[in-house]
């Protein structure tokens, strides 16, 4: 049984909705050097089927915008309305909906490509059921890209850090963190062909702890961090690069995984 992360909130949804009710769309920017803009690029390069591409779990759009922009078939989904209306406020013109992985609305095997950055390991349940549900609309041959938590040192670490800080309040069910076997096993078994698995540093590690955040990031705010990079100090910098150097998959993230419909 993968492990699960509890914090301090009213679960994910509420976590979700509160997070979304916070920010703006984001714009149409992707760099497509990093995550999670350069793992979409490499999924969409191996694509051999036609039809729609989805990026469920859309969020404020990032991703989303930056393909509708570039003239591709992609729609954009997510459980929380909000985040969907502010997207189509922004650009009325990109297809979306508002609904759950675990329940999706679209008829089977009709989908090239289902791109899904940091979307399962907010189920409580276990993945197994939405990587079903998003096998049952991808065309056979279709690709999916999937970023999740890893069940790592790294994780651990912060979970503790988190644990010790939070004071009091009912504790849910915040994230399911897999190792990379339970990942590999979920997917071959519910209809996927695992072609890579990449190990991904989103928030270097170190970015969490004052002294090696740059100058102009001495305030921890990840809104900031993800749209500018979370920049970090020489001393920062050095000590990071000397982590993920040594033990990246116990120094990072997230898995993201790509894998192809059989
Ligand atoms: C880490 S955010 C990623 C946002 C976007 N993909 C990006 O990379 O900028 C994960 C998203 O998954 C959505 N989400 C969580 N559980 C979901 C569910 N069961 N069904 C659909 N969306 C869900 C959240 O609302 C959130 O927008």
């Amino acid at each position: 049984m993968a492990r699960i992360t509890y914090r301090s909130h009213g679960g994910s949804r509420a976590y979700w909705q509160a997070r979304w009710d916070d920010v703006d769309a984001d714009t149409g920017k992707l760099n497509l050097k990093r995550y999670p803009g350069k793992f979409a690029e490499d999924t969409l390069r191996r694509l051999t089927v036609s039809g729609p591409i989805l990026e469920a779990g859309c969020g404020a759009g990032r991703v989303v915008r930056f393909y509708h922009q570039q003239g591709r078939d992609i729609i954009g989904m997510d459980f929380i309305p909000t985040a969907v209306q502010k997207i189509k406020q922004a650009v009325p013109a990109i297809p979306l909906t508002a609904a759950d992985v675990e329940k999706l609305p679209f008829a089977d095997e009709c989908l090239s490509c289902v791109l899904a950055f940091g979307l399962y390991h907010n189920l409580e349940q276990g993945i197994a059921d939405a990587v079903r549900e998003t096998r049952r609309v991808l065309k056979t041959g279709g690709h999916l890209c999937a970023a999740m938590r890893l069940d790592n040192i790294q994780n651990r670490m912060i979970d503790w850090l988190t644990d010790r800080k939070q004071s009091g309040g009912e504790r849910r069910f915040h994230k399911i963190n897999h190792t990379q076997q339970e990942l590999k096993d979920v997917f071959s078994r519910n209809g996927f062909a695992i072609e890579d698995i990449y190990f991904v540093e989103n928030m270097p590690f170190v970015y969490k702890f004052r002294p090696f955040r740059a100058a102009s990031h001495k305030t921890f705010d990840e809104t900031k961090g993800r749209a500018e990079g979370y920049r970090l100090s020489l001393l920062g910098n050095a000590v990071q690069k000397t982590l993920i150097g040594l033990f990246l998959p116990a120094f990072c993230n997230a898995a993201v995984i790509i894998a192809r419909a059989k």
